[in-house]
């Protein structure tokens, strides 16, 4: 069975305002080309308590933080082989 990973977006303001709406597009977009929604849950949340360090993405409990698009799609895909 394919391998399954959560995948959770800090949606707070700051967050937002740093970077993670381009990279919610960014992921969104990743995950539609490669047909991995079955793969990957995508879900959103409320500010994770370190806005000052966004914008925070947070793949199976593992922290990731400042990061880019390219950099999210990168941490997931990694995620996806291990
Ligand atoms: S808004 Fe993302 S950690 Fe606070």
């Amino acid at each position: 069975m394919a391998k399954r990973i959560t995948v959770e977006l800090c949606m707070g303001s700051s967050c937002f305002a740093r970077g993670n709406s381009e990279i919610l597009q960014a992921v969104e977009n990743y995950l539609a080309e490669k047909g991995l929604s079955d793969s990957v849950e995508l879900v959103g949340h409320l500010c994770l308590g370190r806005c000052k360090e966004g914008p925070n993405l947070r793949i199976d409990g593992t922290d990731y933080s400042a990061i880019t698009p390219e950099e999210a799609i990168a941490h997931i895909a990694k995620a996806l082989e291990e």
